[in-house]
């Protein structure tokens, strides 16, 4: 792996057949960097593991030289074919900055309904409109705005395509009770109904910190088809320290969703996923290498959007709300991008950057002075990580999308030299449980990603949890790709990274961290509020689909009152809820996967059949009361 293209330059005559044979244990493309006026390249291959295939769109070539790379290892495989004589053909539409950046609009209710539903969405320049998946018609979805401390109710309602089958919306980032968290597999919003999600927007009594959210689909091994598909939005929780500090607000706030899609010629975004989907995978698309990646990179769901901005101060909240692929951003005039914060908060302090790597679901909030470029263009661009010494995951090169700085305005707006400090907690000196991420069966009779040592089965729990402890946990990627490892209903410090004090933008607040190959993160936080199953993944929508996932357990605080303790054992008296959408029978007909942490002997071809199953009967056999109330 990671050698890259064997052929690193081509030379073709004009209408003359490129074949490629791929002889590693991974996929690989073969991807232009030239590109039509839609932003799709004029060639691009995925080539299976093994396989020999040929690039028809080669021939159709005019003379010239194009450049090519791999979707999956921009950076590490790279090459160039030359197409000789001849005349007419293909030939290159230079990127244009065509369509305004599209502002997805903002709900601020306490209590906010959103419809999901088929929409067709403007994405690319020209041509045909995009049919996707949509919250409420647009792509993103709403990007809900609330004030800290208020409760909020979001009722989603699935008004989507029978195919798409039952979904479920987590709020990425915050705090709430685990039966509103967007089980995988259990509260359910089947088509037709509704579900309420009710967010309170608080932490042990006390409103949470402000924070740059996004909410999405999470349903158990279709997550990544229905995000893909379009149902991602942000969520903003606001509070009054953005005006005592005098950051930029209002129209000086953007909220920018990256994240890439792939398009067929008549710009219907392509379907990479299975029809029947199983956490164990065999050929092409088995883990470790799987991943759905997209050739062209949207803003706010549009291909190459450009922005009239003044030359004022802007805070841009910048999402990576990829699939798969990660970002790191720059601006092309070689402007800092100032990092004021993660999602979860503000930093204590401002971090001045060149670049931001960010993996998928991760956020910082930055910003971005334009001053002094009176009629300048400025682009959002991606380009190549410069500390990936693991053969960890590759950022693409390219342009995302263009500011042009077209006015002045009075600016009354600072980057103050401090902001804001991570709430203290004691960081206790044990760690309470370490999780190794690693890969086990093989692609021929079927490959998952695991968590210490198990794929993901909603009806395991991996850990227990007392409520009103803080909790020193170490996340360690025992395998040879990148993780993005997200914990939920928490928010985290980040205490070591890799044995070292962390870098500076990894000292306010996170939920999501970049875990190279070989990589460790210690990480600490106090579980207030509430209990029952939370889950832990990638967010690497391939690997969770594929088994990249646990659920931990919180539990009633230990008490030495006799009234209390007689509540809290009549909590844990509480039967466990039986998987969703299983009928009693159904769940113990379900063969048992009884093994300990420590031994773990589940064979694959178990694993696809127990999915199978699982599949047809979450199906089949809903429970009514695990699907949410009628849609009014
Ligand atoms: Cu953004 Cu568990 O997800
Ligand atoms: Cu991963």
């Amino acid at each position: 792996m990671h050698n890259g293209y064997q052929t690193k330059s081509v030379t073709l005559a004009q209408g003359g057949t490129l074949s490629i044979v791929n002889l590693d244990s991974m996929e690989h493309t073969v991807t232009s960097d030239a590109r039509d006026g839609n932003g799709n390249p004029l060639f691009n291959k995925f080539a299976a593991p093994g396989s020999t295939t040929s690039i028809p769109a080669v021939s159709q070539l005019a003379a010239g030289t194009y450049t090519f790379f791999c979707q999956f290892h921009p950076t590490v495989m790279q090459g160039t074919l030359t197409i000789e004589g001849g005349s007419g053909g293909v030939t290159p539409t230079p990127l244009k900055f065509e369509q305004p950046l599209f502002i997805p609009p903002i709900l601020t209710g306490d209590h906010i309904r959103i419809r999901m539903k088929q929409a067709n969405i403007r994405v690319l320049p020209h041509g045909p409109l995009t049919t996707m998946w949509t919250f409420g018609g647009t792509y993103p979805g709403p990007t809900i705005s609330r004030l800290t401390g208020h409760d909020t109710k979001v009722t989603f309602v699935n008004g989507l395509p029978l195919r798409a089958h039952a979904v479920t919306i987590h709020f990425h980032g915050d705090h709430h009770l685990s039966k509103h968290d967007g089980q995988p597999s259990s509260y359910l919003i089947s088509r037709g109904h509704a579900r309420t999600y009710d967010y309170p927007l608080t932490d042990a009594g006390r409103p949470e910190r402000a924070a740059f959210d996004w909410y999405h689909d999470h349903r158990m091994m279709e997550t990544g088809r229905n995000v893909w598909m379009g149902l991602q939005g942000m969520f903003i929780i606001r509070d009054g320290m953005a005006a005592k500090l005098h950051l930029p607000t209002g129209r000086f706030d953007i909220p920018l969703t990256i994240a890439n899609r792939s398009f067929t010629s008549d710009n219907q975004l392509t379907n990479p996923f299975p029809r029947h989907p199983t956490m164990a995978v065999t050929g092409a698309k088995a883990p470790p290498g799987d991943g759905t990646v997209g050739a062209q990179i949207l803003a706010n769901g549009r291909y190459a959007p450009f922005k009239r901005v003044s030359a004022h101060r802007y805070r841009l909240r910048l999402l990576n709300g990829s699939n798969f692929t990660s970002y790191n951003f720059r601006l092309s005039d070689g402007r800092p991008l100032v990092q004021i914060g993660t999602g979860n908060g503000l930093l204590p302090r401002p971090v001045v950057r060149q670049s931001i790597l960010l993996g998928p679901a991760q956020r910082a909030d930055v910003v971005v002075d334009f001053h002094g470029e009176l009629n300048q263009r400025v682009v959002l661009e991606t380009v190549p990580r410069t500390d990936n010494t693991h053969g960890g995951a590759d950022t693409p090169t390219a342009q995302i999308m263009q500011f042009r700085v077209t006015s002045t305005a009075a600016d009354s707006t600072r980057i103050p030299a401090t902001l804001q400090r991570a709430p203290h907690i004691d960081v206790p000196t044990r760690i309470a449980k370490t999780w190794t991420f690693n890969v086990a069966g093989d692609s021929t009779s079927g490959a998952y990603w695991t968590v210490n040592g198990r794929p993901f089965d909603p009806n395991h729990v991996s850990f227990r949890v007392r409520r009103g402890t803080t909790q020193l946990w170490r996340l360690r990627n025992a395998s040879t790709v990148t993780h993005y490892i997200h914990l939920h209903e928490e928010q985290w410090h980040t205490v070591l990274r890799d044995g070292k004090r962390p870098p500076p933008w990894e000292r306010g607040l996170e939920d999501t961290w970049k875990l190279d190959p070989g990589e460790t993160v210690r990480v600490a936080a106090r579980f207030t509020d509430y209990q029952g199953l939370f889950m832990l993944h990638c967010h690497m929508l391939d690997h969770e689909d594929h088994g990249l996932m646990a659920q931990f357990r919180v539990i009633p605080p230990r008490t030495t009152s006799t009234t209390t303790s007689t509540t809290a054992a009549k909590v844990a008296q509480v039967p466990r809820p039986l998987p969703s959408l299983l009928t009693p029978l159904a769940y113990t007909r379900l063969p048992r996967l009884d093994v300990g942490d420590a031994v773990f002997s589940l064979r694959p071809q178990d694993l696809a059949a127990r999915q199978a199953l699982a599949q047809r009967l979450w199906m089949c056999a809903p429970r009514a009361d695990e699907h949410g109330t009628a849609a009014a």
